[in-house]
């Protein structure tokens, strides 16, 4: 498995070699951009061709939109934007699938695809990046996570994930898990009843049932949100019930442990999945993971384009 000049729909289709690489780059981007220096000091297209690069976003999206953006700028790709389907030719009756593979014949270097389904068709003629689909993946995201938790821990191995929420709707989840594992991690998970994972991918995952218990074995909690567009909080339980028993607030930041590190891929409801001073906290490393999206998705176009590597 590899994702140079290949799509990169899932954690899977990573090799392990290709992981470190995406967070050494990740490094490497972070340094020169806290130097104020230029991305392009540590990497080249190796190519005569422009290149750019189609964000085509049929769902809403800002930090992996503008991250990815960025990130292209960054590295002389040229962004352009496929954002407001209503004036596209979908509003003419066009399909969504349709579009893209009309799209695909402009010849893009690299299609972002922010997209509703997982059963997208794949033909290899454009490297497609999965930039969140549906309640399947989001492997950039955890690509972010794991970067985060290194970051912070020094390693993802051995360390106490617990992830919290609406798991069954969650495509950071899935990715996630199938990181984190490889990485070394132990993965669980805290979920009303309704919001339990059916993928067999979560099958032999410890899932605690009592909120405290698991705010105290954690070593990083990882916050979700609430997905009510997929489930129109048909879940057996209230938004203010889900609140009562799940939330992140004042009482539990008391129970985890000093150096226990708080996580959330965003957007975050603060009030529902965790309260402002969570949210604030000194151990929320909420922020950073916004920003490491600039230097993880730098790196994940950096190899997936197949750039000269000089740092
Ligand atoms: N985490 C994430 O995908 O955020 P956005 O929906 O804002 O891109």
């Amino acid at each position: 498995m590899s994702i140079v000049n290949k799509s990169f729909v899932s954690i899977d289709d990573l090799n392990k070699k290709e992981i470190e690489t995406i967070f050494q780059r990740a490094k490497v981007f972070k340094k020169l951009n806290s130097q104020k220096k230029s991305f392009k000091s540590a990497c080249f297209a190796n190519t005569d061709q422009e290149l750019n690069a189609l964000l085509f976003f049929a769902e809403p999206s800002t930090r992996t939109r503008i991250s990815f953006e960025i990130a292209c700028n960054k590295l002389g790709i040229h962004p352009v934007l496929f954002l407001d389907i209503h004036s596209s030719s979908i509003a003419k009756g066009e399909s969504l699938d349709e579009t893209l593979s009309t799209l695909k014949c402009l010849q893009p270097s690299v299609v972002i695809l922010r997209y509703k389904g997982s059963q997208f068709k794949f033909d290899d003629s454009v490297p497609v990046i999965n930039a969140g689909f549906g309640s399947y993946e989001h492997p950039t995201q955890a690509l972010i996570d794991a970067f985060t938790i290194e970051e912070a821990k020094g390693s993802v191995k051995c360390k106490k994930v617990l992830i919290l929420g609406d798991v069954l709707h969650s495509r950071v989840s899935n990715s996630n898990l199938k990181l984190l594992k490889r990485l070394g991690a132990e993965v669980a998970f805290c979920s009303p009843t309704s919001l339990i994972p059916k993928d067999p991918l979560w099958s032999d995952v410890t899932c605690f049932s009592n909120l405290n218990y698991s705010l105290e074995w954690a070593d990083v909690i990882m916050c979700l949100r609430i997905q009510e567009e997929r489930h129109g909080m048909s879940i057996g339980l209230s938004l203010a019930e889900y609140r009562d028993n799940y939330h992140l607030g004042w009482d539990q930041l008391r129970r985890i442990k000093s150096d226990c590190i708080i996580l959330h891929p965003g957007p975050c409801i603060i009030g529902v999945e965790m309260s402002r001073e969570a949210f604030t906290d000194k151990r929320s490393l909420i922020k950073n993971q916004v920003t490491n999206g600039l230097f993880i998705r730098s790196a994940v176009l950096s190899l997936i384009l197949d750039f000269k590597w000089l740092a």
